[in-house]
């Protein structure tokens, strides 16, 4: 069927997640345009409650880009974490650590209006609600996307020089990579997260990590009035077997220890359970087609890192366009893939390793139960091991 309408740009970005949104903002900055075509509607996406902690150099960059405002105002920022077994507590002091690199927590749906309205305000272009978008000739030399506006209306034609697929995990462009010629390495857990936003002031200045036998639990926040918890559960799972009682006598067991520290609990007013998997698409390229954030790799959320990767992979992205646009190098779009995954697998590695030593996975033999219990003692008592966690924690240098 011929598209009855047909416009251009330089860059066409398929989801206005934290990827698409970024990336947008950074092509303007040097003077490139985009479109960006979003499935949802604008309430939905600035809706959405997801990832709540931001490494300081994303933190640098919304500031750079003069998104920080808000952020600025309305942010945690926090010197450290806390991470608790055995009953006991122990700070982690990541600030002193890294030379005063922060964890500030600043949900990512804040994130999203921010920088949703800024574009906007700039006279960028977000097409929300299209549905049926399809990728054309990203190998040849009129690289161009179909899509309609809603559900329904007539197919239109987005020509471009380049295609950015930040369409999250389930998005069609990771899939226009013809499997021939992609890779994928993937390790599902055997558990899941039950998060829960409830209507209540903080417990604790900063965030809790647990490991207990019943399983791991994370203390987190949103406002003075919001707190964020999540407890391990069974990614299979119904969220109708939890019963708000349930759900806070499970924290309390998990979260308390000996110094008498008590959670303050509150109404919940949103719940959930989670899967989690780590994930990673080889290589995040085909012809003028670019893949980037969960829609070529994903991290179960304990390192905290799924947001700040996908910020990062755009990051490097708009450099290698703005070095095209300017001299007509591709050596930057021609390394992008492999510049990106050097940083992925580094976060793979650390997602999983936070994953797997804070969590209780019952297939895991006495033996190896005890190992995770000894790396967390020895990581609290090493200043080398708690560096490293921080590093990784407030975000490697970006090269
Ligand atoms: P997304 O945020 O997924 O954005 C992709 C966008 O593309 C979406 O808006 C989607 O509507 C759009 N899209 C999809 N298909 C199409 C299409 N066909 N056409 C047009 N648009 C399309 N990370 C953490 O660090 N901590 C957490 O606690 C945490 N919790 C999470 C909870 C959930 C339920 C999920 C799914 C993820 C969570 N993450 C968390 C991960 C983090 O939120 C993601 O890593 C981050 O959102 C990645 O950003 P993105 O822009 O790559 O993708
Ligand atoms: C959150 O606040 O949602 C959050 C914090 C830390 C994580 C994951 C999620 O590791």
């Amino acid at each position: 069927m011929h598209p009855t309408k047909s416009t251009r740009t330089q860059v066409a970005i398929v989801g206005a997640g934290p990827a698409g949104l970024f990336l947008s903002h950074l092509l303007h900055r040097q003077g490139i345009e985009s479109v960006i075509l979003e499935h949802r509607s604008r309430e939905e996406i600035e809706g959405t409650i997801r990832a709540g902690v931001l490494e300081q150099w994303v933190v640098d960059l919304m500031n750079d880009m003069g998104l920080g405002d808000r952020m600025m105002r309305e942010a945690h920022f926090h010197s450290g974490i806390t991470l608790r077994f055995d009953r006991r507590s122990h700070h982690i002091d990541m600030a002193e650590l890294t030379g005063g690199k922060r964890v500030t927590v600043y949900a990512q749906h804040e994130v999203i209006r921010d920088l949703v309205s800024a574009r906007l305000e700039d006279g960028g272009t977000i097409l929300f609600g299209v549905s049926d978008v399809q990728f054309h000739d990203l190998e040849g030399k009129t690289p161009h996307v179909q899509f309609r506006r809603g559900a329904d209306g007539p197919l239109e034609e987005l020509r471009c020089d380049f295609v950015a697929g930040c369409d999250g995990f389930h998005g069609p462009s990771r899939q226009a990579i013809p499997a021939a010629t992609r890779t994928e390495y993937q390790m599902v857990y055997p558990f899941g997260w039950l998060g829960i936003l409830t209507e209540a002031p903080p417990s604790h200045p900063e965030l809790i990590y647990a490991n207990h036998e019943r399983g791991f639990a994370l203390l987190s926040t949103r406002s003075p009035e919001v707190q964020r918890l999540y407890i391990q559960v069974d990614p299979k799972d119904d969220i109708a077997n939890w019963s708000d009682d349930r759900i806070w006598s499970e924290l309390h067991r998990r979260l308390e220890d000996d110094s008498g520290w008590t959670l303050t609990e509150g109404s919940i007013f949103q719940k959930g359970i989670i899967a989690m998997r780590s994930f990673v698409c080889d290589p995040m390229r085909h012809g003028r087609l670019f893949i980037a954030g969960d829609a070529a790799h994903i991290v179960p959320p304990t390192g905290a890192k799924g947001l700040n990767l996908a910020v990062a992979d755009v990051a490097v992205l708009s450099r290698a366009l703005a070095a095209y646009y300017k001299s007509g190098t591709t050596e930057g779009l021609d390394g992008y893939s492999a510049t990106c995954l050097r940083r992925i697998w580094k976060a793979e590695r650390f997602s999983w390793s936070m994953t797997t030593m804070l969590h209780r996975n019952e297939a895991e033999s006495p033996f190896e139960q005890r190992v995770h219990l000894a790396e967390l003692d020895y990581l609290v008592h090493s200043r080398a091991a708690m560096t490293a966690l921080a590093e990784n924690y407030v975000g490697l240098p970006m090269e």
